[in-house]
């Protein structure tokens, strides 16, 4: 039974009246491990196993499992915390509910999805990672702590730093695309911005870093699916964002839905107690994914009466949704399963976490009706949107300089994602009230004013049939219209009273992100035989590709002029569209993740090892050679990739000396001449190449890069510092060391045009 202890609360709000600043430094809830200790000695096993416990609150759907009353866990003393109450009314009166009611007043934890924006909505994180600007990740995760802090919200189930090979895993758009490095510096900006550098403020909360671990090599793509795979691939590609995340002193980590070489990773020592907690020196809280602990024994590795005390003892200290922590854990002390030890270590990091917050000293801090009211989608963030978003879009194609269109005659915007306000925030934008967003042809009209004349016309729909649309767009449905050819037909018309043609089409919203994995990659269907329709007018057509993943995009590639890649660009995408498209800004972004030709070439990436029988003779079919019968071995659009309204030329890069000794540096450097029309923003990338080593090392790995602002006419010298941590990887007994030798170091505007010179590191 749960013993109802209002002790606590008595001698709180004796010492400290109406928990007033003044009072603060005589209750001491901010020292050390006192005052945590202090409060742990009066609670019973019960009550802290009650701190484990996150249940969903229900008002946003993020997983199958629905949510049990809160108050109910609250009085109990079942709660450490919840999550998906949306609202800091709500939100409010639980807390004061728990701070006045519940066991101990102690206050809850309360976590949310703010993956990129809260109300303003910020680009897709794998459009963020594609702007490879560290700041602006920052400057936008700011915002949505701003944001979601005053509706209440202190724990952010974020940054994922998931590394991706594979397109068809639809969670790749939460991520930072498929480099160790990339990925790295982003994870860090996430939780710079998250976390600033006071926790006591009330516009801070709590990062947590996810998924915890290898949920982004799902086998065959499919969400959820089995991990298998080698320590010297984890830790050389997969584990790097997640261990510069424990660097940059995240508070919390997720696990992942998947099994890790054959354990559940929530249930997996090695990784959380031993990686994680001993070898990187985490001290902060382990929380699991949606219901990941009864799924422990789901996929075969415990039972499920035992389930909750093989993840407790594997690291996992709370346990969302399920509930079996509450459920089992007693008993497993009873039974001898788990030591009370564990779960008083377990009980103290969640108390921890709230003390770090400043919860104890404050309950309410995160509970201001005024500032939800003023903080949260105004002006001033969501121009930050806009300009972030502009950032994301990476230009794939533009024969003839299609792009950018003036402002005259008339324009066709045409496409079922031209007029679909609520689809052009991606995938984690629950908390988003899009029906205050516009959509792209309201933005268009606006942009061009008295200037041109803009047509629409829907097109299509997102697919031929109703059951794969309906399964596509699921949240936020897009009407299913009976008659595909109807659609076409008057397109067509539109489209030939039109001087250029833009197509908005590809993804819906809701095919990236999770449980969206996809087998076919191409654009869907009909929008495909409508964009091919259009090119067929002769008429100028420029793609507006809204994805959440790389697609395959053969045939547009050879026969559309112009592709321009605006992914899922948030609330303002509308606005930040026509910025790039009417050329108020040139596109800057550059793709973190490589585009295939093919699905069969997946998993596709550019940092891979050497085979035996390298290809020696690209795009020509080579018997004996690891190369493909119908397909070349390359990717359509490299990593690293983007084109800008302006053009680059890069000088003949020099070492500052072809020797780098022991401890020393050198530098890499290059001129990037701006020899196009107007200004621009270059991302200039190097590269390194080990080719012999301890074991196999890449072709190639992103090893710095620096985005620079060229205007035009103007050359810029890129300097780039080579030292011995350049160098290092995890050899097959996880040293991270490096070999001397030879090294190659390669510099270019992306991946694949790269000028490489060598050096011997002593
Ligand atoms: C997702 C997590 C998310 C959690 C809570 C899960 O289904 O995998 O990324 O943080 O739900 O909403």
């Amino acid at each position: 039974m749960i013993k109802k202890d209002f002790s606590i609360l008595f001698i709180v709000t004796a010492l400290c009246g109406a928990v007033t600043i003044n009072s603060l430094s005589s209750c001491s809830k901010n020292d050390g491990d006192s005052y945590v200790d202090d409060l742990m000695s009066k609670m019973t096993l019960e009550e802290k196993i009650g701190q484990l416990n996150l249940p969903v609150g229900g008002d946003i759907q993020s997983g199958v499992v629905l949510g049990p009353q809160l108050d109910s866990l609250i009085l109990e003393g079942n709660i450490g915390g919840f999550f998906n109450v949306k609202g800091v009314e709500e939100i409010s009166r639980l807390q004061h509910l728990a701070v006045e009611k519940g066991p101990h007043g102690i206050p809850l934890l309360v976590g949310a999805d703010v993956v990129h924006g809260y109300e303003t909505i910020f680009p897709i994180p794998l459009a963020l990672s594609c702007s490879w600007d560290s700041v602006a990740v920052e400057r936008m995760a700011r915002i949505s702590a701003i944001e979601a802090t005053a509706d209440g919200v202190n724990w952010n189930f974020s940054p994922m730093v998931d590394i991706c090979r594979d397109p068809r895993w639809g969670r790749i758009a939460e991520g930072s695309g498929e480099d160790p490095y990339l990925g790295s510096v982003m994870a860090k900006a996430y939780i710079r911005g998250y976390q600033g550098d006071d926790m006591k403020s009330d516009s801070t909360l709590i990062a947590c870093v996810k998924h915890f671990a290898l949920y982004g090599a799902a086998e065959g793509g499919r969400d959820y699916n089995t991990v298998d795979m080698s320590k010297e691939r984890m830790f050389n590609y997969y584990l790097p964002p997640f261990q510069a995340s424990v660097d940059a002193g995240v508070g919390s980590l997720m696990t992942s839905f998947n099994l890790v070489n054959g354990l559940h990773s929530t249930a997996s020592k090695w990784l959380l107690n031993g990686v994680l907690r001993a070898d990187w020196g985490f001290n902060g809280l382990v929380v699991t994914d949606y219901n990941s602990v009864p799924e422990v024994s789901t996929m075969g590795t415990a039972s499920l009466e035992d389930a909750a005390a093989k993840s407790l003892n594997a690291g996992t200290d709370m346990d969302m949704v399920s509930g079996l922590y509450v459920k089992t854990l007693a008993d497993a002390v009873k039974r001898g399963l788990v030591k009370e030890k564990t779960i008083d270590d377990a009980c103290r990091r969640v108390l921890k976490i709230k003390q770090k917050l400043g919860l104890f000293e404050d309950p309410y801090k995160y509970c201001n009706v005024e500032r939800s009211k003023k903080d949260i989608f105004t002006p001033e963030h969501r121009a930050q949107a806009r300009s972030i978003a502009a950032e994301t879009f990476v230009l794939l194609k533009n024969d003839n300089n299609t792009l950018p269109l003036k402002k005259k005659g008339k324009i066709a915007l045409i496409g079922p994602l031209a007029d679909a306000a609520n689809n052009m925030c991606g995938c984690w934008s629950m908390l988003a009230k899009t029906e205050n967003h516009e959509s792209l042809l309201t933005a268009f009209r606006r942009a061009v004013g008295n200037e041109a004349e803009i047509l629409y016309a829907k097109g299509s729909n997102i697919y031929y049939d109703e059951t794969t649309q309906r399964n596509a767009t699921g949240l936020r449905g897009i009407e299913y219209v009976k008659d595909d050819n109807s659609l076409r037909a008057e397109a067509l018309a539109v489209a030939n009273r039109a001087d250029v043609i833009v197509a908005a089409i590809g993804e819906s919203s809701d095919m990236s992100g999770e449980s969206a994995s996809r087998t076919d990659i191409t654009i869907p269907d009909t929008q495909r035989d409508l964009l091919k329709a259009l090119v067929k007018t002769g008429k100028p057509v420029v793609l507006l590709l809204f994805t959440g993943r790389p697609l395959v995009l053969d045939w547009e590639s050879e026969n559309v002029p112009a592709i321009l890649n605006v992914w899922f660009g948030g609330s303002e995408a509308g606005d930040a569209i026509t910025d790039v498209v009417f050329g108020d800004k040139s596109p800057q972004g550059k793709l973190t993740t490589t585009f295939p030709r093919s699905v069969g070439q997946i998993p596709l990436y550019y940092n891979h090892l050497m085979s035996s029988h390298p290809d020696p003779q690209e795009g020509v079919f080579n018997r004996y050679c690891s190369n493909y019968i119908d397909c070349s071995n390359e990717p359509l659009y490299p990593f690293g990739y983007g084109l800008s309204y302006t053009s680059f030329e890069y000088g003949k890069p020099t070492l500052s000396s072809t020797t780098l000794e022991k401890g020393g540096t050198l530098t890499l450097s290059v001129d990037v001449r701006n020899t196009g029309d107007c200004d621009g923003v270059e991302i200039v990338q190097f590269y390194l190449r080990d080719p012999i080593a301890g074991i196999a090392r890449p072709v190639k790995e992103l090893k710095g890069y620096q985005r620079v602002y060229i205007p035009k006419g103007e050359t810029k010298r890129v300097v780039f510092t080579v030292n011995e941590e350049k160098l290092k990887y995890y050899n097959s007994d996880l040293e991270y060391l490096y070999e001397p030798g030879e090294f190659y170091v390669m510099v270019g505007p992306d991946s694949r045009s790269l000028q490489v010179l060598t050096f011997i590191a002593k």
